[in-house]
């Protein structure tokens, strides 16, 4: 199958399809390179059927033509409106049915096309969190167990929506921040695979290179005329801090977009209670007392206390 073939397509995963409810849209599988049907549309999964599935699905083997992806995307808000259905379940199938979406918009050379489909996903997940008070607390405890740039950047963006949230912003603020943390690292394109997934530290030159990472953001960001200031400022000075002392412009305190003072506390947050191969993850509570702690000066203060109420509602719903 070419590369182009499978650009037809986009992957589901299976978790956001429940049995005994027709599906509106075929799914194939992907056998040795070449796409199965597997459902009809209009057929129904029965339990069994659902079963043997899932005990294939490898997160990458499902998939949905293109021209089908509003019809999933409707059918997954018809999931998320069910009575019968619990937060938990929603959560999850919110969270899965984006995660599959976000591999293939990260894949996406047209960022421009790329932020648009992203806002609907992030209006979906500020509907969720207005409706089901439980909802932060589920989507934290479905966070990434992995680090691929697409799961990370996910988990950034609801982070960054519950921090929002505290700090007063109306949903239009909300939808801009949430599309925004979902690109915060969209610079990372141009470094190269070997640095990102190297297991252990980087050495200075590769360091060096990442590091360039907000550069690169904001140049493929400014190639697309109609993207905010506010979604460019949070690739671009995200990694700057609060004292000054960050990169690439080490400018401080206010001088930095209030987009990227938020990202800034939610992604050292994702990368401190993510499991990577090379580190423990860390308890919530223990990243931000580290965070004020050994990191001291380097976030809006203001907005590292927020964090505690976005985590302490968590534990109080
Ligand atoms: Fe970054
Ligand atoms: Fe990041």
């Amino acid at each position: 199958m070419t590369g182009q073939e499978l650009a037809q397509y986009f992957r589901i995963r299976l978790s956001t399809i429940h049995p005994g409810k027709l599906t509106p849209f075929d799914i194939y599988l992907l056998l040795d390179g070449r796409m199965v049907l597997y459902l009809r549309a209009g057929d129904q999964l029965s339990d069994g059927k659902i079963q043997s599935l899932h005990a294939r699905d490898t997160g990458n083997s499902f998939f949905v033509r293109i021209e089908d992806q509003q019809k999933y995307r409707n059918w997954v808000r018809e999931e998320m409106n069910r009575d019968d259905l619990d937060s938990f379940s929603k959560a999850k199938i919110l969270r899965e049915s984006s995660v599959a979406i976000m591999e293939d918009l990260f894949e996406n050379p047209d960022v421009n096309s790329a932020l648009d489909q992203s806002r609907p996903i992030i209006t979906d997940f500020i509907k969720f969190m207005e409706r089901e008070p439980e909802a932060m607390q589920f989507l934290i405890s479905l966070s990434g167990h992995d680090f691929y740039t697409y799961n990370h950047s996910l988990d950034v963006s609801i982070y960054s929506l519950g921090l929002g949230t505290v700090l007063g912003f109306n949903k239009v603020e909300l939808e801009e921040l949430g599309v925004a943390s979902l690109f915060h690292d969209v610079g990372k394109r141009h470094v190269s695979l070997d640095i990102l997934c190297k297991k252990g530290a980087l050495d200075e030159a590769e360091w060096e290179q990442m590091k360039r990472h907000p550069q690169y953001g904001l140049q493929i960001l400014n190639q697309h005329p109609n993207i905010s200031d506010a979604i460019k400022a949070a690739c671009f000075e995200h990694h700057e801090s609060w004292s000054g002392n960050g990169y690439p412009q080490q400018i401080a305190g206010q001088e930095i977009h209030p987009f990227a003072r938020i990202v800034a506390i939610t992604d050292t947050y994702d990368a401190m209670t993510t499991q990577r191969s090379y580190n423990v993850p860390l308890k919530p509570l223990d990243a931000v007392a580290i965070m004020k702690e050994k990191l001291a000066g380097r976030y809006d203060p203001d907005m590292l206390k927020a964090m505690y109420s976005v985590l302490f509602k968590m534990k109080a719903a």
